[in-house]
C-alpha cells in the first residue's frame, strides 16, 4: 500500500537536493574555470578543492538515501483523477530526476578525479535535460496547486 504522506525525512531531502542543484546549475563559474584551466595546461592536471564537488557528492549521496527511502517505504499515489497521460509524465520525470542526478555526479568525479574530457562533455551536456526538466518540474507543481488545486504541493512542503 502507497503511503498518504511524504515522511518528514523525504521532504527534508526532497528541498535540500532542490538547494542543491539549483546551486550546480547557476554557481558553476569556478570549477568551469579549474577545469577549463586544467584542461588548456594553464593549471596543473589535478584535482583541487571545489564547492561544486562538495555540492555533488553530497546529491549523490542524499538522492541514493532518496531512492532508498522511495522503494522501501514508498510515496503517495498521484491525485487519482490525474489523467493517464500526465500519470506517465510525471512519474517519467522523477524517473529521470533520479538517473540524472545519480549519473551527473558519476561523470563529474570521473572527469574531475581522472583529469580526462569525455565525462565532462557528457557532464556539461547532461545540464540540456535537467534545466528543461526542472522548469516542467516546477510548473507542474505550480498547476498542481493552482489550476488542479490538488494536495500535491501541499504534501511536499508537509501541509497535508
Ligand atoms: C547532480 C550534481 C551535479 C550537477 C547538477 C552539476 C552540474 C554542472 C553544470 C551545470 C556545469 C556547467 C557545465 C558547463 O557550463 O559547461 C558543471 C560543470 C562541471 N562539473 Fe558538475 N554537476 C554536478 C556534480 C559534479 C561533481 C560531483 C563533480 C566532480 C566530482 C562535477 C564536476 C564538474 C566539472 C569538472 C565541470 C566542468 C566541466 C566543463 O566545463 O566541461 N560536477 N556541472
Ligand atoms: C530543483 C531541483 C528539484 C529536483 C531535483 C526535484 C525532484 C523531485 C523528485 C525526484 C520528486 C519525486 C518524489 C520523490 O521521489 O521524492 C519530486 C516531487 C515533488 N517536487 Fe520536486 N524537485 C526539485 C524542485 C522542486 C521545486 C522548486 C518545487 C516547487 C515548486 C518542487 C515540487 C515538488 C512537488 C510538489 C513534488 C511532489 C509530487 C508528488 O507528490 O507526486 N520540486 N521532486
Amino acid at each position: 500500500m502507497a503511503p498518504t504522506s511524504y515522511s518528514r525525512i523525504q521532504i527534508v531531502l526532497h528541498w535540500t537536493v532542490a538547494a542543491l542543484v539549483l546551486f550546480q546549475v547557476f554557481a558553476h563559474d569556478g570549477i568551469v574555470a579549474a577545469w577549463t584551466g586544467r584542461m588548456d595546461g594553464t593549471l596543473v592536471n589535478e584535482p583541487t578543492p571545489n564547492a561544486h564537488v562538495i555540492a555533488g557528492v553530497l546529491i549523490f549521496v542524499l538522492v541514493a538515501w532518496r531512492l532508498v527511502l522511495r522503494l522501501g517505504r514508498g510515496v503517495p499515489a498521484l491525485p487519482a483523477d490525474e489523467p493517464q497521460a500526465l500519470k506517465v509524465v510525471a512519474k517519467g520525470t522523477h524517473a529521470l530526476f533520479y538517473v540524472l542526478l545519480l549519473a551527473m555526479p558519476l561523470s563529474g568525479a570521473a572527469a574531475w578525479f581522472l583529469g580526462i574530457e569525455a565525462p565532462a562533455l557528457a557532464h556539461s551536456a547532461a545540464r540540456f535535460v535537467l534545466i528543461p526538466l526542472l522548469v516542467l518540474h516546477v510548473l507542474a507543481a505550480l498547476a498542481q496547486h493552482f489550476w488542479f488545486r490538488t494536495d500535491v504541493l501541499r504534501r511536499m512542503l508537509g501541509l497535508a
